[in-house]
């Protein structure tokens, strides 16, 4: 890693879709190890952040590193270092769960043994082991999103990002994720999320984030943020839409 210390730098990005600029220059760092939080109501620009930073969507200003890497000139790189479990389901349909992970893998260079090796422990540590060799579309959609998080875990990146991790969850699902992803933290992994939801910002972060209309209000401790009264309205906007 070129930079091992900040984990993710956003410099002036600035985004614009046909007829809407998504983000207005927005500029900040998550440090290696931190457990950040992204709060924002609906359409805040929180998901097309995250697609910038893997390299899923393009840009119109700015410069977006992965530890030092170029998210576009050295995309190889910056990819590598990040598991992405995204707010919608992409399988392929025609592998099993089991497959689709060690396949999954294979982008990353990882030999099949090893990467068979490390999909069972990942589906024994989501409780998916019964279901192994079946397809995606066998399962409900709490097992689906266990297997989301499976995947961006598969080849065990420095960083891992997820979009509203626990959206439509039931208690115990959203536990078992907020336990998995403490401990990740706790191993060394930086953790970026994106919620909605105050009680998961409160709960689980270190550092808060929080945006809104494409603008980043504040970014800081997660205390000291939630303590501020100027961005009242953004919570507002976020408990009432709950
Ligand atoms: N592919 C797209 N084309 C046009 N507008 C988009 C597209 N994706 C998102 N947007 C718009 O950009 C804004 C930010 O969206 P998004 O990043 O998905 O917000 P969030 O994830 O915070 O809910 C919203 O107004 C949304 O409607
Ligand atoms: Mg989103």
């Amino acid at each position: 890693m070129r930079n091992s210390d900040i984990a993710i730098s956003i410099k002036n990005l600035t985004k614009y879709y046909p007829k809407l600029k998504a983000l207005d220059d927005i500029s900040f760092d998550v440090k290696r190890g931190d457990f950040f939080a992204f709060l924002g109501p609906n359409g805040a620009g929180k998901t097309t952040t995250i697609n910038v930073i893997t390299g899923l969507s393009n840009y119109n200003q700015g410069k977006v590193k992965v530890f030092g890497y170029d998210t576009v000139e050295e995309y190889q790189q910056t990819r590598r270092l990040v598991g992405l479990c995204a707010q919608e389901f992409n399988f392929d349909p025609f592998l099993t769960i089991r497959q689709l992970l060690v396949y999954q893998a294979g982008y990353f260079g990882i030999m099949p043994g090893i990467a068979s090796k490390r999909a069972d422990e990942l589906l024994e540590r989501f409780q998916l082991t019964e279901k192994r060799n079946v397809k995606h579309r066998a399962l409900s959609g709490g097992m689906k999103k266990r297997l989301l998080l499976c995947r961006a875990l598969i080849h065990d990146p420095e960083i891992i990002i997820l979009d509203e991790p626990t959206a439509g969850c039931d208690l115990e699902l959203k536990f078992l994720i907020w336990d998995y992803l403490a401990q990740l933290n706790r191993e060394g992994k930086t953790i970026f999320l994106t919620t909605h939801y105050m009680e998961e910002a409160e709960k689980l972060c270190k550092t808060l984030g929080i945006i809104n209309h494409g603008r980043i209000r504040r970014i800081g401790e997660k205390k000291a943020v939630l303590q501020d009264k100027s961005l009242e309205d953004v919570f507002l906007e976020v408990t009432g839409a709950e």
